[in-house]
């Protein structure tokens, strides 16, 4: 409304003729049009909405409470949809002897034997989630320096895509590229010197992948920021005859203290010495996610993923507005169990609090988010 070019145009009209008001009118409509086609905002990827070529009526003739007074209507102009076919639902599988042990700090989350998790994946086929992902807690006992058990062709995960895809062919699997499950001191790379090394820790993750791809996976996910690791993923992939398997990287992954519970889920947490600040992202950057994002891209990467979720809605919209690929993004367990814990004090309105907080996922640009409220989410919508 009040840029310097349809101020300049309406002044000019106004000093030539005497200002009919008409034709001011009219050329400030076309200047604005105008304006607008060479904004400066485009090329900074400012969404179309926000250069719209027209002004908004100003009070009373604009009542923006008209487009929200009844359900219907609401619903009509909702700009953003969530539904069960944006869910992905992370299963944490372990190799113990119970089928369902509860997770203490992840109500609501269990610990799940292969059998289990196939009867999960059936679960989520009803409900309309179209991909599950599996997260491994295995016996400390085989638990070494170099992960050797991320790689065992019998292993845990192999045997639970085996089973899934027995039970449920219909569903995507997704893994967990990565070591710090399988490693005794907790971290996703292999530990020389109290450093962790990179390039030593792309075979391995490449093994794993192919391990992964091999027993089914349809979609490998290297959640373990070493540099590199998407190509040597997917040049493992290619040369064994497993190119059309997905890789969705884990490409902004920060460190963050809300893995917290997860640590305790997959028993990564008593483990783990140090942190991980060496390998992932620093929460004060923005640009370095774009520069991880395109280096995962270049080197094959389908989808991309930014993690943790909730609090990093902004990296999510930067990334899905620069790139146009499919942005993922997981509300990781931090953020899951202090939702849960609201709503047990009776702090958050469970089912409305779930929703609100996947729906923002959708609004920022993302293709679809991880979550563990996945089945109970899917259920409500279904409900509707
Ligand atoms: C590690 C991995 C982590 C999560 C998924 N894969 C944790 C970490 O990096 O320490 C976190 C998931 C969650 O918190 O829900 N490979």
């Amino acid at each position: 409304m009040n840029s310097g070019s349809e101020q300049e145009v309406s002044r000019t009209v106004r000093g030539a003729d005497g200002g009919s008001l008409l034709r001011s009118l009219a050329l400030f409509t076309r200047s604005t049009q105008s304006a607008v086609a060479f904004s400066p905002f485009e090329k900074g990827g400012m969404s179309r909405a926000m250069t719209q070529p027209f002004a908004p009526a100003a009070f009373p003739y604009a009542r923006p409470r008209r487009l929200r007074d009844s359900p219907w209507v609401r619903r009509l102009v909702a700009e953003t949809t969530l539904t069960p076919a944006d869910l992905v639902w992370p299963l944490i599988v372990h190799d113990g002897a119970e089928d369902r042990v509860p997770v203490a700090s992840m109500p609501g989350v269990f610990r799940l034997s292969p059998k289990a998790a196939a009867a999960a994946a059936v679960e989520a086929r009803d409900l309309g989630i179209p991909m599950v992902a599996l997260f491994p807690n295995v016996d400390a006992a085989i638990k070494d320096g170099v992960g050797t058990g991320a790689t065992d062709p019998d292993g845990l995960i192999p045997d639970c895509i085996k089973a899934i895809k027995d039970a449920a062919p219909e569903i995507g699997v997704m893994t967990d590229v990565a070591l710090d499950c399988y490693t005794d001191h907790g971290h996703d790379g292999v530990l020389e010197d109290g450093r962790i090394v990179n390039d030593a820790t792309l075979e391995r993750l490449a093994e794993q992948a192919f391990i992964h791809a091999h027993a089914g996976a349809d979609v490998v996910a290297p959640s373990d920021m070493m540099d590199g690791r998407v190509q040597a993923i997917r040049e493992a992939l290619e040369a064994n005859g497993l190119q059309d398997v997905l890789i969705l990287s884990y490409a902004a992954k920060y460190a963050s203290a809300f893995y917290g519970p997860y640590r305790d889920a997959v028993g990564s947490a008593k483990a783990l010495s140090g942190d991980k600040k060496t390998y992932q992202m620093d929460y004060a950057n923005t640009d370095e996610a774009l520069r991880e994002v395109a280096m995962d891209i270049a080197e094959g990467a389908d989808a991309v993923m930014v993690k943790p979720g909730m609090l990093y809605l902004d990296i999510v919209r930067r990334v899905s507005e620069t790139f146009r690929v499919p942005t993922f993004a997981y509300q990781v367990s931090g953020e899951y169990a202090m939702m849960r814990a609201a709503m047990a004090n009776g702090w958050l309105d469970e089912e409305r609090a779930i929703l609100e907080s996947l729906h923002a996922f959708k609004r920022a640009g993302s293709a679809g988010v991880l979550s563990y409220f996945a089945p109970q989410a899917a259920r409500l919508m279904q409900r509707g």
